[in-house]
């Protein structure tokens, strides 16, 4: 296979990883992982390519071991954005099928950019550090050498030594994590069974506390924090598994679990196997922000079972989650949810695509990457416009169909890798088998050029707008001036109703007097939220109008919370109302931010 992912260096066309073992000791007083990973490579030549290169980034390997011997190994100079090659020679090849080991000692280095180490302060109860890892997209290579591409699979043995309990992206073999010791290492084990990309890999070790959330399904979490993130996700755990394995097949992986995070986490959810890694935002107090758990849930077929082949193809992870995520709430909360969700991510969509240009190359469902640093090309165009081509294929042949298309697809590719291509031909493959006339003549009128490759908005459907009537409605009284509000305007809202309102006001065409962007918050108590989503969209607004009064609010907030969705856009809006405050903001809290939110935020801000 001619390798397709243009994200790493690795010569994965020719070896291809089977097996990883993983063994380290996490020091959080050096802050480094330090170990050894054991790689078993299968070669895929006939003849055996004489050389194995990985992908790297600032690590510090001090020995490579082939099959047991000593090897001539280099590590050569850095491509940016992708890190430095480890070139290892094999002097003998080795025949298509063989397995070579490659033992690798290492350490990771204070330059690491796929771990967050936290002070004791930075943390829930203050008492003890913490290290968590976010490897999706190309961050793995800075935490062990390996093929850090999603187009190679292995299963994976973990063996971490630490002072603190431990997860990682694995089932737990013989851990008590309700365990923890201040003296001494305590060895966490997990195996991971089925096959997963690198990008899959995870860590975190921190004072960590379990309750259970469903029947296959735990919380973890900072003991202080325990039995708030047990009430907020066990009424759904269940519901969503239960939804999600009629949509598509059973649960592959066993256990389901969720870890809850220090604020600093750079995103809402990450789908690690076994243990989702999530924001602390979505402990709002409301339930209404659990919808991120049934799309990570979702992930565990569309990306971790089923994965795209390389981050050009990203939207069969992504618009695939987002499209399960939404058939799985409509089951669960009424049809109209669909479409209010939808409603919502199309605003996104809009706001990415203004962002980068309706012409831009990062609004094309395929996106080009050849020489991009995932991470600049990543916005919610993937997530909605890879929605709207499902749904509408979905609308095209018809749910009845669709539905029947959904398992085979994910029977397919099971434990496999796919591009737009195959996906294309997987589904013309099924539905000419299914030999429905009428449906066949419809499939034949697909523009599959237009859809994978024409750059700004698809066509928008038509939403069913129950839900956002009277949210459009209520902001449609606030473009009067001698509006007086009543807090019982929202009363009947949901919080994410409520977000719709007031992004609707986000976008008046002038924004609103300071006097009144204050009283909108008083009158519907929003400062006072604990939901960060629903402050996040009023502040933006006080910003835009200059309130001066809700700075301190915001400050406090860009200072305690490093998830890009809300802190994004508030610095955007903050660069714009007070540059200075801005970058003094940024200079106080850039080390507790991950690297990818520091990131982006330092070209947000014309750091960079
Ligand atoms: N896999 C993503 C998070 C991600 C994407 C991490 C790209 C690194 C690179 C995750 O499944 C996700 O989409 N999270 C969303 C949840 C939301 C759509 C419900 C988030 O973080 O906001
Ligand atoms: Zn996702």
């Amino acid at each position: 296979m001619t390798p397709r992912d243009p994200n790493t260096l690795a010569n994965y066309g020719d070896w291809a990883v089977r097996h990883t073992t993983v063994d380290f000791k996490v020091n959080f007083e050096k802050r480094r992982l330090e170990g050894s990973v054991l790689l078993e490579l299968e070669s895929l030549t006939d003849r055996g390519s004489r050389e194995i290169v990985l992908d790297t980034n600032r690590l510090a390997i001090s020995s490579v071991r082939l099959d047991s011997s000593d090897s001539e190994w280099a590590v050569r100079d850095r491509v940016e954005p992708f890190g430095a090659p480890l070139h290892v020679s094999v002097p003998d090849g080795a025949s298509r099928g063989d397995i070579v080991k490659l033992n690798i000692t290492l350490e990771t280095t204070e330059h690491c950019v796929g771990l967050q180490w936290m002070t004791p302060a930075q943390t829930g109860n203050k008492k003890h550090p913490y290290v968590y890892s976010q490897c999706q997209a190309i961050l793995a290579r800075s935490i062990f050498p390996c093929q850090d591409t999603p187009d190679v699979k292995s299963t994976f043995t973990f063996n971490i030594a630490s002072p603190l309990p431990v997860v990682a992206s694995g089932v737990p073999v013989h851990t008590d994590i309700k365990g923890g010791s201040d003296a001494g290492d305590k060895l966490f084990r997990f195996e991971q069974k089925v096959p997963i990309p690198s990008y899959l890999f995870a860590l975190a070790s921190g004072d960590l506390a379990t309750a259970p959330i469903g029947r296959r399904s735990v919380v973890v979490t900072g003991p202080e924090a325990l039995e708030e993130a047990k009430w907020e996700l066990e009424e759904d755990m269940d519901k969503f598994l239960e939804v999600a394995e009629k949509l598509v097949f059973d649960y592959q992986w066993g256990q389901y679990n969720v870890l809850v995070l220090p604020p600093s986490f750079a995103y809402g959810g990450m789908e690690n196997p076994i243990y989702t890694f999530a924001t602390p935002t979505i402990l709002s107090g409301d339930r209404q922000n659990v919808d991120v758990i049934a799309h990570e849930l979702s992930h565990s077929w569309s990306g971790n079972l089923v994965g795209c082949a390389s981050w050009e193809h990203f939207w069969l992870n992504e618009g695939w989650t987002t499209y399960l995520e939404r058939r799985i709430n409509a089951v669960i909360h009424g049809e109209p949810q669909f479409d209010f969700s939808a409603i919502i991510g199309w605003k996104s969509l809009e706001d990415s695509v203004s962002l980068f240009g309706a012409d831009h190359e990062f609004t094309k469902l395929i996106i080009s990457h050849k020489g991009v640093d995932p991470e600049d090309a990543f916005s919610s165009v993937p997530y909605e416009k890879g929605f709207h081509f499902l749904y509408y294929l979905d609308r095209l042949v018809g749910r009845e169909h669709f539905d029947k298309f959904i398992p085979h697809y994910f029977r397919t590719w099971a434990r496999k890798s796919l591009d737009s291509f195959e996906f294309k031909q997987t589904f013309l493959d099924f539905f000419e088998k299914y030999g429905n006339a009428e449906v066949n003549e419809k499939i034949a009128q697909i523009p599959w050029d237009e859809k994978f490759y024409k750059p700004g908005l698809p066509p928008k459907p038509n939403f069913n707008t129950a839900y956002v009537d009277s949210c459009l409605e209520l902001a449609e009284k606030w473009k009067n001036e001698d509006y007086q509000p009543n807090p019982s305007d929202v009363e009947s809202f949901s919080a994410n109703q409520t977000i719709v309102f007031l992004q609707a006001v986000q976008d008046f065409s002038s924004p609103l007097s300071v006097e009144r962007a204050h009283l909108l918050g008083t009158t519907y108590s929003i400062s006072a939220s604990k939901n960060v989503d629903l402050k996040t969209a009023y502040y933006v607004i006080s910003l835009r109008s200059g309130d001066r009064q809700e700075f301190p609010g915001i400050v406090e907030l860009l200072s305690s919370i490093g998830r890009m969705k809300f802190v994004r856009p508030l610095y955007r809006g903050l660069y714009k109302a007070d540059r200075n405050l801005a970058l003094e903001t940024f200079q106080k809290n850039k080390d507790f931010y991950p690297s990818t939110t520091k990131g982006q935020l330092e070209k947000d801000l014309g750091l960079k």
